[in-house]
């Protein structure tokens, strides 16, 4: 999508669409849209009176134009109550005017931009909030249908209207950020929505090949052999069931001066996860195609780093493997020598995201890393605790949960803090190895951190938990139906603002 940002009068826009975003309660409209409602002879005003406009949160009143205007359409959209609104108010808002737009076949729609007051946001957050909101309201995965009908075309444009031609640059940063962000979220939903017949693990080093030959990366691709040589049981013992070989993917990218300590990224890349020999039930194993979300987020991540040309240098780290049962699949019993050197009695063949994430936390201790994060689509416990809204996390450092939580409430991808306690690890306990894979009934997202502490030594570490928001049932304004890339652009934000010094 081409994001464009002008200056000028709303009433001379020429666009399909033009939106309008206002608030519920206001007895008139915000300055830049009065014009337009005394343009239109007070049709604005006579929606709001008749109650077909009540400005609710995503409530999309669409109003056709007879030359008044230069645009072909209104779209005004509530924001809700001045005193709640959000930057997540906003990019709902602007979803839903895109997925409005897509109804009539607009080609492109314009946005004014929006009162809003300081504290909810600054003008290029704003900017960054409403195009993030178009581009992930206008998703859609089309790849494997045969019938490509108009219906399916996506929005070609994007204009801002900024209030004054001084406040263009703020509008334009912001606008960048959020195109940059809102593509990094598509690039993982169509890495999820794949088949996992076509995202394949050799896929998966495909697509990051493509990110360091585009984005200037560094990019190492560890084979089995090596895996072998450096003790990674993790990988392997997950690996072994498939016919498909395991890769262990390492992305750097340098923006910072080269004394400055790496944030280093892991990200679960499990390309279908059946169980291997405890076997899944088949109700909905087809989700499990996105068990490598962790990893699509991480490439993502690194790719929009470089777009951002962000002073920082993030590593990221991708164990990448099918989880299959076989004649050589690891086998419940079985005992697992991981890179760090521990053992691992592997009780269930289906608790494997943590046996490939705990040899890639060994790994980035190598970097003497900042901080390490790791995302990972990891328990259905997660979705049980938490529904599909928030984000479970869970860590070792209070500084750097207190910026994820930021990260979180900035992007609208919220993350909820569960306990890490010492105590839990007795549920991990093995009587022959020196931990179990599987900690019991109780606490299932717990103890699949507490065995992922094992691995990470006194690093500032968190753990992110995606299972919960990996997949919807149903559209919303901003979230597609199926894989939802959500993490994304909480990990990019959280970049963003680390270079901020925020
Ligand atoms: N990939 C799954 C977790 C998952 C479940 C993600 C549902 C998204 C939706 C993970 O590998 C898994 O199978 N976890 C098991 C762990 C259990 C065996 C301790 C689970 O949560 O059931
Ligand atoms: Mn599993
Ligand atoms: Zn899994």
């Amino acid at each position: 999508m081409n994001i464009h940002v002008k200056s000028g009068v709303a009433t001379t826009a020429t666009t399909d669409l033009l939106v309008c975003l206002e608030y519920e309660q206001d007895k008139t409209w915000t300055k830049a849209v009065r014009p337009l409602d005394q343009k239109l002879g007070g049709k604005l005003s006579a929606l709001r009176k008749s109650g077909e406009f009540s400005g609710k949160p995503n409530q999309p009143v669409l109003l056709h134009v007879n030359g008044e205007l230069a645009a072909k359409r209104v779209l005004l959209v509530g924001l809700g109550s001045r005193e709640a609104v959000s930057l997540e108010r906003i990019r709902q808002a602007m979803g839903t005017a895109a997925r409005r737009a897509r109804q009539v076949k607009a080609k492109g729609l314009a946005c004014v931009m929006p009162d809003v007051p300081k504290t909810a946001g600054h003008l290029d957050e704003v900017a960054q909030a409403i195009v993030e909101g178009v581009i992930l309201g206008d998703y859609s995965f089309t790849d494997y249908r045969t019938d490509q009908s108009d219906d399916s075309k996506l929005l070609q444009s994007c204009t801002l209207l900024a209030p004054t031609s001084a406040s263009q640059s703020a509008v334009k940063e912001g606008a960048k950020r959020g195109q940059i962000l809102g593509e990094a979220t598509s690039f993982v939903r169509n890495l999820c929505n794949h088949p996992a017949n076509v995202m394949k693990p050799s896929r998966i080093v495909a697509e990051a090949r493509a990110i360091a030959r585009e984005f200037k990366v560094k990019l190492r691709v560890l084979d089995r052999p090596h895996m072998k040589k450096l003790g990674m049981g993790g990988l392997l013992g997950v690996a072994q069931g498939s016919i498909e070989p395991p890769h262990f993917i390492i992305l750097d990218y340098s923006g910072g001066p080269r004394t400055q300590k790496p944030v280093v990224l892991v990200g679960k890349t499990v390309t279908f996860d059946s169980g291997g020999i405890s076997l899944k039930p088949s109700e909905n194993m087809e989700h499990m195609k996105a068990d490598m979300t962790g990893g699509a987020e991480v490439l993502a991540a690194i790719r929009s780093a470089s777009r951002l040309r962000l002073p920082l240098n993030v590593i990221g780290l991708l164990p990448v493997t099918e989880n299959m049962p076989g004649g050589r699949a690891t086998k419940p019993g079985d005992i697992l020598t991981m890179l760090s050197g521990k053992t691992v009695e592997v009780q269930n063949t289906d608790a494997e995201g943590r046996l490939i994430l705990a040899d890639g936390l060994a790994y980035a201790t190598r970097f003497k890393p900042a901080c390490v994060i790791d995302v990972a689509t990891l328990t259905g416990a997660a979705i049980v605790a938490l529904g599909q809204f928030a984000i479970g996390m869970l860590g070792n450092d209070d500084a750097l949960k207190a910026d994820l939580r930021q990260a979180g409430n900035d992007s609208g991808e919220r993350v909820w803090e569960m306990p890490l306690w010492d105590e839990y690890f007795e549920q991990l306990k093995s009587d022959v190895a020196d931990m179990r894979n599987i900690g019991g009934r109780g606490g299932g997202m717990i103890t699949a951190a507490m065995f992922l502490s094992k691995f990470i030594g006194d690093h500032p570490w968190v753990h992110l938990d995606i299972a919960s928001t990996d997949w919807s049932g149903a559209e919303r304004a901003c979230i597609s139906k199926g894989p939802t890339g959500t993490g994304t652009r909480l990990l990019i934000q959280y970049l963003v603002n680390r270079a901020n010094g925020a």
